[in-house]
């Protein structure tokens, strides 16, 4: 009998740690002959440690399961039990899903290689070895795939810069930074399916002509550290790493590098510089990594989602990609649902489905049960949208006019207890906290930013345009988005939650 314990970081902060160990000694105790594997998560953090099931029906789910249930689950012969779900892939948020990217996560062991292959995995990169570095790009281009790690930039217009440049050496580098409050997609598929992102990193390399890749992963993410590594020895034992690229003349290997843990080195020429060795200070832009990357190379720096998302572009085809989701955002994109949320995970959609559906009808509204206030979406620079904003549908272009960006796909919820003028406070202290320094707008703007905002807690309506001309400053004057996009959560706090800013006798302190 084969059980699945996620071992996914979120599912062991849970406790799933313990549930393995206590579904191992009570198989023992009682004599029963099991296999248990240590999935990825399914996504549904709500019900974690959510355990799984092999049964003639195909798998079925429990949870959320304590060790103190796990014999009571054996009592019940594993089946009919209070904790019982039913098909896992019949519970109505996993149901309503698309999953292409994260197809495999929590479906697998997510280091055995071969049942990545039994799921579909490598046949992209198989039909990718067949292919020239052109109609690799090319495929990239027509699948519509845009940058998941928050600009949204087109993948394949990025890989044709590289492709174009003539260089001895060229680099692909995996953003796994993933600094967003809110955001866990790029850790949970490392740890629940790291050969999709090794594989996409291949591609990408037989696409532009490069032979080495770094994946930069953020030290807060020890569990992730560790599959990533194992991965990486996997793969390149099993060739699909090395000097000839699944027994092709094509090679290319990996490394995974640690990053320090500074908000900033996430953006990618910071990333570099953190990369060489160097303080994690912004480069000014152009030159472009795509053109003076890593050691000054040409460089690809793509976030994990992206990179992660290529191979089913190449096993299922670009068409087949870009069929789903809206305008000029294509493809899916797996949202991140967080906060103060009664059924908070991973989400992944083809794009267009609402704000609104999202947070109340799939996020089933907040945990606390009063009514959603407001929703950031896009990390800590995302916009404030206000339950007004909800019919919103999720695209890049949409959002834009919003006011509002997507980012990373984060969207963290808050009932009506929040108060806005502390969270535009915190987010200028963010920007004071994580600024490289390397602007003055960022650097000292947001530290005058502060002062402000307490001046309108203390009552001082006067400081409102004050706060409002020091926004236009960032926004217009900042080197890279960390000091240009504060003004998001600011401006947007202020425009549709005027009341918070208007009480006189605030203290506003964190
Ligand atoms: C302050 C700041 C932090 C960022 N953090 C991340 C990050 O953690 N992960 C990421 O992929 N992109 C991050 N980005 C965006 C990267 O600079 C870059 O656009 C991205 O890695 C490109 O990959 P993509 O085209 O696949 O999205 C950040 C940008 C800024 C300005
Ligand atoms: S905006 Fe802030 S983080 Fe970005 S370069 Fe300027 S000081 Fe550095």
């Amino acid at each position: 009998m084969r059980i699945y314990v996620p071992a996914d970081a979120a599912a062991r902060a849970l406790g799933a740690d313990e549930v393995a160990a206590a579904v191992r000694a009570e198989a023992q105790r009682r004599g029963i002959d099991i296999t248990l594997i240590r999935n990825g998560t399914r996504g549904m953090i709500w019900l974690e440690p959510l355990v799984e099931v092999e049964t003639e029906a195909g798998r079925t789910a429990f949870g959320p399961v304590g060790a103190d249930d796990v014999a009571s689950l054996f009592d019940a012969g594993l089946a009919d039990h209070p904790l019982a779900l039913g098909p896992v892939e019949a519970i109505p948020f996993f149901a309503r899903q698309t999953r292409l990217t994260f197809a495999r996560c929590g479906l697998i062991d997510p280091l055995s290689l071969t049942e990545y292959q039994a799921h579909g995995g490598l046949s992209g990169l198989r039909r990718a070895l067949a292919m020239t570095p052109e109609d690799i790009v090319t495929e990239v281009t027509e699948s519509g795939l845009r940058g998941r790690g928050g600009a949204g930039f087109p993948t394949g217009i990025k890989w044709q810069t590289v492709l174009n440049a003539k260089a001895a050496q060229k680099y692909i580098v995996c953003n796994a930074d993933e600094g967003d409050s809110g955001t866990f997609a790029d850790r949970m598929i490392i740890e629940g399916d790291p050969f999709t992102l090794i594989e996409g990193m291949v591609i990408a390399g037989l696409g532009v002509g490069a032979t080495r890749g770094y994946v930069y992963l953020r030290s807060e993410y020890p569990d992730a550290i560790r599959v990533m590594d194992a991965a990486i020895a996997i793969a390149r034992d099993a060739g699909l790493l090395g000097p000839s690229v699944l027994g092709s003349d094509r090679a290319f290997d990996l490394e995974l590098r640690v990053g320090a843990g500074a908000y900033v080195c996430g953006e990618e020429t910071s990333l570099l510089n953190s990369l060489e060795g160097k303080r994690g200070e912004v480069r000014a832009k152009p030159p472009l990594p795509a053109l003076k990357g890593l050691f000054g190379l040409p460089t690809v720096v793509n976030n994990v989602i992206s990179l992660a998302t290529v191979p089913v572009i190449f096993q299922r085809g670009a068409a087949f990609y870009r069929d789903f989701g809206l305008g000029r955002s294509r493809g899916t994109i797996p949202i991140q649902i967080a906060g103060n949320v009664k059924h908070g995970g991973l989400f992944e959609t083809a794009f267009g489905m609402s704000l609104g559906e999202l947070v109340n009808d799939i996020g089933g509204g907040t945990a606390s049960g009063r009514p959603v206030k407001a929703v950031q979406v896009g990390g800590p620079l995302g916009a404030y949208m206000p339950p007004a904003s909800f019919a919103t549908p999720f695209g890049y272009e949409e959002f834009d006019g919003q006011g509002g960006l997507i980012g990373h796909a984060g969207i963290v919820v808050f009932d009506d207890s929040a108060d806005m003028l502390r969270l535009a406070r915190f987010a200028m202290e963010f920007c004071a906290v994580e600024s490289c320094g390397k602007c003055t707008p960022c650097r000292i703007g947001s530290v005058r930013g502060i002062e402000t905002i307490d001046r309108i807690g203390r009552g001082d309506a006067d400081a409102i345009e004050l706060l409002t001309d020091l926004c236009a400053t960032m926004k217009d004057g900042s080197l890279c988005a960390l000091g240009g996009f504060t003004p998001y959560p600011v401006m947007s706090a202020l425009q549709h939650f005027p009341d918070d800013f208007a009480a006189t006798t605030k203290e506003a302190v964190p």
